[in-house]
């Protein structure tokens, strides 16, 4: 296996430079040892291409990081569900988070893992639930009510449930304002003395069905500092020794994902800067600790590959407009994220600032602004890169646009994950 760059695209013998821009003699852009455009010569675009040794090398290097410290690695479903990639990390020996029904089937389509597997979702259904428990999920529970259902579905079923408390452990992670989840003001967890609480209770006999093993803290997405999940972790922990007061046999600690990933190349703290502030923490505690990347695993591994349809005629600049657009990755719109946007068959001549527009009727529609791209042509193949982290499970079908296909790589070799949606698909929900 290669080391873990967490990037497995190259541009052949191009050197790239700090900026991750190439310089010397152009080559073709390969993506796990495939050229990108035999990647996709199958499904065409767009296409979302994920290296899976690239996933497999992210999840082995945050499992060194923490491996010290006796930690569990739960991938985090919600970046990216392809199963091909879930089967990849669970023959790996990777657990799983999920916040649905829909993750949790996936993940059991998947196959086996020797990993935990939680369900951590809000506002969870019974339904949900219950296919949590009948396959062992621990569930991770995020208000007094959502304690008592989970406590009734138990009982119904008759089979014990694990549970875990979500904390709202109130500390402000440096991570961007839209994914910070750990603050007062965040509608995500309970406070601590909520947790207390129902800790106590558990231990006084409410829930009789339920098994509590201990707490839960995700303080946000990218985070630039470790030193809030190290806050957290604090509070978590104050509330385990609560619980153990109470009697309550509690060793679970879940600390989160999180780890960053810079679209735009910048560095940014690696798991070993949060390995080395958490594992003084926890050393001595008796807690069974786990973190849930989900990011980190992902999206370096992954690029969206889109094809030029037309050169736009502005008074403003190069503009092209390609087939792939905010629908198929909403990070740029949505965030703000600068992705940075190559060609994929090189060429270094007249490169310019460029910006490229997806097809959607909407003046937001705009993968990268002021790319510095060569002349491009209808047809030619652009790549989005760091895109294998919410790019494909945030695509809609939105102005009537079948969503991508999916194309892994492993072993020098491209499948087909996901064919392309037809037009006729579009229809196939409504009656
Ligand atoms: N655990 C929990 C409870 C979470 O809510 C999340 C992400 C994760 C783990 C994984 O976080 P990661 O390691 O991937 O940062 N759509 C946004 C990201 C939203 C993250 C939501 N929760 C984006 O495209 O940046």
């Amino acid at each position: 296996m290669q080391p873990s760059t967490g990037r497995d695209w190259s541009f052949g013998e191009w050197v790239c430079n700090h900026h991750g821009m190439p310089v010397g003699e152009p080559e073709v852009l390969r993506v796990g040892g495939v050229s990108v455009a035999d990647a996709v010569a199958a499904t065409g675009t767009p296409a979302y291409v994920y290296a899976l040794d690239d996933v497999e090398a992210a999840y082995r290097r945050v499992a060194a990081a923490f491996a010290p410290m006796g930690a569990e690695v739960l991938y985090a479903v919600k970046a990216n569900g392809n199963l091909a990639v879930l089967r990849r990390l669970a023959a790996a020996g990777c657990g799983f988070t999920v916040v649905s029904g829909g993750e949790l089937t996936r993940v059991l389509a998947a196959g086996p893992t020797t990993g935990t597997v939680v369900l951590a979702g809000r506002g969870t259904s019974a339904e949900e639930h219950a296919l949590a428990v009948r396959h062992g999920a621990v569930v991770h529970v995020q208000s007094a009510d959502e304690l008592a259902a989970l406590g009734r579905v138990a009982a119904e079923l008759g089979r014990p449930a694990r549970v875990a408390i979500r904390l709202n452990p109130d500390v402000e992670a440096a991570s961007p304002e839209a994914l910070r989840t750990g603050h007062g003001d965040a509608a995500f967890g309970m406070p601590p003395e909520v947790a207390v609480d129902a800790l106590g209770r558990m231990a006084a006999g409410a829930h009789p069905g339920l098994v509590p093993v201990g707490v839960h803290v995700h303080v946000g997405s990218q985070i630039r500092d470790p030193s809030g999940v190290a806050s957290a972790v604090k509070v978590a922990l104050d509330v385990i020794r609560a619980g153990r007061d109470a009697g309550l046999d509690l060793d679970w600690l879940d600390a989160g994902g999180g780890f960053p990933v810079d679209e735009s190349g910048a560095d940014v703290p690696e798991p070993e800067d949060f390995a080395a502030l958490l594992a003084p923490l926890v050393e001595g505690t008796g807690v069974r600790l786990a973190v849930e990347p989900g990011r980190r695993l992902v999206a370096s591994a992954g690029m969206l590959v889109t094809s030029v349809r037309h050169r736009l005629d502005r008074s403003h600049g190069r503009t092209v407009v390609v087939d792939a657009g905010m629908h198929h990755l909403l990070r740029p719109a949505l965030y703000g994220a600068t992705h940075r946007v190559v060609a994929v068959g090189g060429g270094s001549e007249d490169v310019a600032p460029t910006t490229v527009v997806g097809p959607c009727c909407e003046p937001g529609d705009v993968l990268a602004r002021a790319a510095p791209l060569p002349a491009l042509a209808p047809g030619d193949l652009v790549a989005v890169l760091d895109a294998g982290a919410y790019g494909m499970v945030m695509a809609s079908n939105y102005n009537g646009h079948p969503r991508p296909a999916e194309v892994v790589v492993a072993g020098g070799e491209a499948t087909v994950a996901r064919r392309r949606e037809t037009w006729d698909d579009l229809l196939a929900w409504e009656t």
